[in-house]
């Protein structure tokens, strides 16, 4: 496995296989990842990761400067997985002096966490956009759990016709059924036991829509109603969104993305599931 540091480095190496998938992130990898790398394995001849926490994506009063970092463990998890390359920039290198571009996408970057963190999508979609001239893959893979940030990226394609196929991975989960986060690694022991109520009340309305439930804040309630009223000033929203636009829902026709945000003390988790008729 390669590491490259500066863009022309990877594009010396990119050069080597026509089919090149990529997998981004800001490392600490855990298994929700890695299950991204060995599926752009299998399906691509090449795989390359990036590892790089994007400042322009957390805001002010978030959780930059104590975002966790492990960059030797990183490297093994990823040359266990089987990944071909790894790009591991400097900020100095994505953002030299005088970089000033920012791409702004619209509407579905301000619904849901937008709505909390307002310049957040915007930091995504330039981070993305530059990661992908870097690299130029074939295929670029990203996870379920953040169902925004994909809705988002697929837009940023769509819009700016830029050549690349994106490939949605299912959300990776620990046994209780807590999604897998690198920022789980912030949580106490008691805020750690009660974390799985997110997957618990998601469940729920998934077991309600089953059974034939099309009533959209019927199913915001239950959620609200599993997570409980110790959760209700801790929670950011309960959405139940159309799954393309993210505009909220008051019948469900076809599907639907049931997401949520809930607050354990300065620690925000999301988590989601899609709801398919
Ligand atoms: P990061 O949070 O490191 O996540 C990298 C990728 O792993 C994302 O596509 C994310 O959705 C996916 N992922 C995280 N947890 C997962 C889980 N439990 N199951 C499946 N996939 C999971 O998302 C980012 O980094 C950044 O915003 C990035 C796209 C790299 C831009 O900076």
């Amino acid at each position: 496995m390669q590491v490259l540091t500066t863009p022309a480095e990877v594009r010396a190496a990119r050069g080597r296989w026509p089919v090149l998938g990529f997998v981004p992130t800001m490392g600490y990898l855990h298994a929700g990842h890695i299950s991204l790398v060995e599926r752009a394995r299998a399906e691509c001849g090449a795989v390359i990761a990036s590892i790089f926490v994007n400042p322009t994506q957390f805001g002010p009063n978030e959780d930059l400067d104590r975002y966790p970092r492990d960059p030797e463990g990183d490297l093994a998890r990823l040359a266990a997985a089987g990944a071909d390359l790894v790009f591991l920039p400097t900020p100095e290198i994505i953002y030299p002096p005088g970089f000033s571009a920012s791409i702004e996408l619209g509407e579905v970057t301000r619904r849901l966490e937008g709505a909390v963190r307002p310049h957040h999508f915007a930091g995504v979609a330039t981070v993305v956009t530059k990661l992908f001239n870097i690299v130029q893959p074939t295929r670029a893979y990203f996870g379920q759990k953040d169902a925004q940030q994909c809705v988002v990226i697929r837009k940023l394609v769509r819009d700016l016709d830029l050549p690349v196929e994106i490939v949605v991975g299912d959300t990776v989960r620990e046994a209780d059924g807590l999604a897998l986060s690198s920022r789980n690694s912030y949580l106490t022991p008691d805020q750690r036991a009660e974390a799985p109520v997110l997957y618990r009340a998601l469940s729920a309305a998934r077991t309600a829509f089953a059974a034939g439930e099309r009533d959209a804040d019927a199913l915001r309630r239950l959620v609200r109603t599993v997570l409980g009223e110790g959760l209700a000033p801790a929670t950011d929203y309960v959405s139940v969104a159309d799954p393309r636009t993210l505009e909220e829902l008051t019948t469900l026709t076809d599907g639907a993305l049931v997401s949520l945000a809930v607050r354990f003390g300065a620690t925000r988790l999301i988590d989601n599931v899609l709801l398919t008729a």
